[in-house]
């Protein structure tokens, strides 16, 4: 059975990430989607947060899991027997995506395959989103609806 990880900071998830997870569930039997449990200065949403968005946006995909992971993604995959790392990539992206890949390759021999982004989602970031959501832009165009309303819930809270 092929499995692959899906990782990142999903802060918060957009269309771009769903599309990656999309097709790599496509290309293998099983998808684990693994949201790095760190807690970023200008973070959003708390990384158990995001799994919980995340669970309910990929609910239609059967073979597809979400969890967090703490520390080095290749030791997160060798713990679960995962051989191998998907990830999305734009242009702007693609030395440090390269540079990633080769990193963990050498480090215990896991792969990477990236997926070109898709077109639509080219200039869609998680930092723009929680950029333009945080100045008071739409951003229902990048998310799913249940992530748009809990984005205008967040940014709508009195900073505390
Ligand atoms: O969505 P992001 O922020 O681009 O995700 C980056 C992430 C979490 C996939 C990357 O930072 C990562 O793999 N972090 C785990 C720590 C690690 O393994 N670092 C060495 C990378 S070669």
């Amino acid at each position: 059975m092929t499995r692959a990880v899906c990782p990142g900071s999903f802060d918060p998830v957009t269309y771009g990430h769903l599309d990656i997870i999309r097709r790599t569930a496509e290309l293998v039997d099983e998808v684990v989607v693994a949201v790095g449990d760190n807690v970023a200065k200008n973070a959003l949403f708390p990384p158990q947060e995001r799994v919980v968005m995340l669970e309910a946006a990929c609910a239609e995909l059967p073979n597809v899991s979400v969890t967090l992971f703490r520390g080095l993604l290749v030791k997160f995959c060798a713990d679960q027997g995962i051989g191998l790392i998907s990830k999305g990539v734009r242009t702007a992206d693609f030395s440090y995506e390269l540079q990633m890949a080769q990193m963990n390759r050498r480090l215990t021999g896991v792969d990477t395959v990236l997926f070109p982004t898709d077109p639509r989602w080219a200039f869609v970031s998680s930092s723009l989103v929680r950029e333009v959501a945080t100045l008071g832009g739409d951003v229902s165009e990048f998310v799913p609806p249940a992530v748009a309303r809990q984005i205008s819930a967040r940014v709508g809270e009195p900073a505390g």
